[in-house]
């Protein structure tokens, strides 16, 4: 029987409701992107209830890449990001106002942060999201809970790093 992939809403509700079991905060090793808001703005994606994946990733994407990343970015290549590349995703609520999408409150961060040796299970990628932005809020407690919440989703980008976004001028 297929384990349901759970979205990052749904995500938050069930991997919050294992840290309120926890003595102690839960998550990965992946550090919060301090100060992502002024890197590169790589791309933009309002993913709207048409979208199939609007369960998983609803929102409005703001998708930013940190100065080790962005000559990779920018040229294509090579791959695979050197290690210490972030690219984060600011992700946040929208709502359509006279048929004008405009942005909301802060949904969650997500990150993906590289280093090839340490993250080989999960493409060399280290991934993290926050509730609401909110450092004291990751959901993602270890690697294994990555695969099935987002490296899943990510596999098919394995041509391009198992990354997304390119460099749009
Ligand atoms: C349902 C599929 C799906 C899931 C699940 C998913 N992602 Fe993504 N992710 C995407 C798509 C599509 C983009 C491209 C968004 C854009 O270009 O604006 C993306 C982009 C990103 C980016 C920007 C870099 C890139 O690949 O372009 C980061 C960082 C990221 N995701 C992190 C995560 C994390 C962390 C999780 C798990 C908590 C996760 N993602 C789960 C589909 C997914």
């Amino acid at each position: 029987m297929q384990r349901k992939l759970v979205g990052i809403l749904g995500l938050a509700g069930i991997l919050i409701s294992f840290g309120a079991m926890s003595a102690k905060p839960v998550a990965d090793d992946v550090p919060f992107p301090n100060g992502f808001r002024d890197w590169f703005a790589v791309n933009s994606m309002i993913v709207t209830k048409d979208s199939p994946i609007f369960g998983q990733i609803g929102g409005m994407h703001m998708i930013y890449v940190n100065a080790k990343g962005l000559p990779t970015l920018k040229k294509g290549g090579p791959l695979p990001y050197p290690d210490g590349t972030v690219f984060a995703d600011d992700v946040h609520e929208f709502s359509v106002k006279d048929g004008s999408y405009v942005e909301g409150n802060k949904k969650a961060v997500t990150v993906m942060v590289k280093d090839a040796k340490k993250y080989s299970a999960t493409g060399g990628w280290g991934f993290q999201v926050w509730a609401g932005g909110d450092v004291s809020k990751p959901l993602v407690p270890d690697a294994a809970h990555a695969v099935q919440a987002c490296f899943t989703c990510h596999t098919p980008q394995k041509d391009q790093d198992y990354t997304f976004s390119t460099y749009i001028p």
